[in-house]
């Protein structure tokens, strides 16, 4: 159970490098997920890949079946996720292209289907979510970036906001009076789901544009997605570093 996965975000819905061995169809107690599994190897090493939003990029954040994407990935032996998400940057200093390996998560998502643990339980289960991050894969993460020659942050709390709207500037004003640095869609619930499934998680963030009424900056889809293009890039190099150092 100690296989590894990358899910892939926005700008990441196939992973440069990966000599794809088998695609699998698979299908959960929780219904299909995203995409087929996409078994491979990266720099020599067995990885799995799932592209979030499905091939083509098509599911926005809220309807992604989170709990299939998990399940399914565990199901298929995988203990380690690395989760790779586009983000805005809140906090001063996260600009487009930068690299963030968060330590926290705020949730203000909802209607979302969040738990493994809901019908026929045998008894009420609370998972222990103090650190939301697994702290080994995290320091391996930025390891791998500082052999890339990525300059990314250590720590940060991400925001998980519900989608599809980018927010308003004043409700940007309120994650960062919660503490909020970074702020995506898709953080949750997918980390909460693999902690209570036991398995390892991380996310590597890259900005894509400074959140809403942080710059003067349009928030259009075509920014998002050419600022997006060179972090992805930066993130590709990292995830190989990642694979064949750790
Ligand atoms: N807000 C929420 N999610 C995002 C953003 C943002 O500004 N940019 C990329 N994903």
């Amino acid at each position: 159970m100690n296989g590894l996965a990358v899910i892939g975000g926005s700008g990441l819905i196939e992973l440069a490098g990966l000599r794809i061995v088998r695609r699998d169809t698979v299908d959960t107690p929780w219904g299909r997920p995203s995409a087929p599994l996409c078994h491979g190897l990266l720099e020599g090493i067995a990885i799995t890949f799932l592209a979030r939003h499905g091939v083509p990029h098509a599911i926005p954040p809220h309807r992604v079946n989170y709990r299939a994407n998990i399940w399914a990935l565990h199901q298929a032996g995988i203990g380690r996720i690395v989760a790779v998400a586009a983000v805005g940057g809140i906090r001063s200093g996260l600009d487009s292209g930068a690299v963030v390996v968060p330590d926290q998560i705020v949730d203000y998502t909802w209607g979302r289907a969040h738990t493994f643990f809901e019908d026929d339980l045998e008894h009420v289960t609370h998972v222990d979510f103090t650190s939301p991050y697994c702290a080994q894969l995290r320091a391996g993460l930025l390891e791998a970036a500082r052999r890339a020659g990525i300059d990314a942050a250590d720590g940060g709390t991400y925001a998980a906001t519900q989608g599809p709207r980018l927010e308003s500037a004043a409700e940007i004003d309120r994650l960062e009076r919660d503490g909020c640095d970074l702020v995506g869609m898709t953080g949750m619930p997918e980390a909460a789901l693999a902690r209570e499934l036991g398995m390892s998680y991380a996310h590597c963030a890259v900005v894509s544009n400074r959140a809403a009424g942080r710059s003067a900056e349009a928030l259009t889809m075509d920014v998002i997605r050419s600022n997006l293009a060179s972090g992805v890039a930066g993130v590709q190099r990292l995830l190989c570093e990642f694979v064949s150092g750790g």
